[in-house]
């Protein structure tokens, strides 16, 4: 990867915080406390890994970035009301995300439930004030974000993750369950720029398309393999909180070994996929080697 991509990232990075910070509301605007707990909630710190992906696969497409900033800004805003809500009492219970206090510790657990309502809107907000893009484009863009939030999406993966406490699931079930509460959004930012391409070529959103459902679901299982062997103080989150919960996990059912084995197969196959897009792939490549060699 060259040396220069590592500015990229924090360029980007820098980009979408100025343009998260634009779209919400001053934490001084009433209600202060339900917009001061927004806030904490997105610029808790975060990798920003979904918007990344919206820019390099802008990248890869030669897309112009001012229209990415929207999905990217969109993304991360359902990111982050999916992991207030993840961390609520009623669903992981975790008191630790991003190595400081969950938001309902921060705050309480109404105003944790309510940060995350309100989050969740401003996306598509943010969606339906996109300049530049066509009204076709701006509305396939909603639905793809909507679809990858809901009950076909994050949320339905949510749902099965819950139910699956304590039981055992085939290695097909648990990938299902993480293509829809992990994959899905990862999925979607990684195809979001295609709805602003010009051409109509469909083998392209289709590469990219097998690209985001391999990534996607490595980015849970290295997730899952962190929770078993990473630190807290490195992962910013109680390590063990899986086996705590009786989380059905693929490295609690499998072991590390096949877990580490399985992320190299899907890495090597979303690598596979780009094949066709030649250098214009590269940070696409690099983000999808830092998903499965991350160690936080
Ligand atoms: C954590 O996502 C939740 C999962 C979907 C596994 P990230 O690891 O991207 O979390 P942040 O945003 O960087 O904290
Ligand atoms: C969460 O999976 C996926 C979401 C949709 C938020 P986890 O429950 O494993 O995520 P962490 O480990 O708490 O970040
Ligand atoms: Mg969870
Ligand atoms: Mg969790
Ligand atoms: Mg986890």
């Amino acid at each position: 990867m060259p040396e220069n991509f590592k500015d990229r990232i924090s360029t980007y990075q820098a980009r979408v915080d100025a343009c998260l910070d634009q779209a919400l509301p001053p934490a001084s605007q009433l209600p202060t406390r339900l917009h001061e707990a927004m806030r904490y909630a997105v610029f808790n710190g975060g990798k920003r890994v979904r918007p990344l992906l919206v820019y390099a696969a802008g990248e890869c497409l030669g897309v112009d970035p001012n229209l990415l900033d929207a999905p990217a800004v969109a993304i991360e805003l359902i990111h982050a009301f999916s992991l207030v809500h993840d961390d609520l009492p009623a669903m992981d219970d975790d008191d630790l995300r991003r190595g400081k206090p969950t938001v309902h510790i921060k705050y309480d657990e109404a105003t944790a439930i309510l940060a995350a309502d309100a989050l969740q809107p401003l996306a598509f907000s943010v969606l339906a004030n996109i300049e530049g893009a066509s009204a076709n484009g701006k509305n396939a863009l909603v639905k793809l974000v909507a679809d990858a939030c809901g009950s076909i999406g994050m949320t339905g993966g949510q749902s099965i993750d819950l139910a699956a406490e304590g039981q055992t699931l085939t290695a097909e079930e648990l990938e299902h369950m993480y293509s829809l509460k992990t994959g899905a959004l990862i999925h979607a930012a990684i195809v979001s720029p295609c709805l602003f391409r010009e051409d109509d070529d469909d083998s392209v959103t289709a590469t990219l398309d097998a690209f985001g459902h391999a990534v996607g679901i490595a980015f849970q299982i290295k997730d899952d393999i962190l929770d078993v062997e990473g630190e807290t103080h490195v992962i910013g989150k109680p390590s063990g909180s899986d086996e705590k919960l009786g989380k059905a996990t693929y490295p609690g059912q499998f072991g590390i070994e096949a877990s580490r084995a399985r992320c190299d197969e899907l890495l090597q196959s979303a690598l596979a996929d780009l094949g066709p897009f030649g250098q214009s792939a590269a940070p696409l490549e690099w983000l999808a080697r830092y998903i499965v060699e991350r160690g936080q």
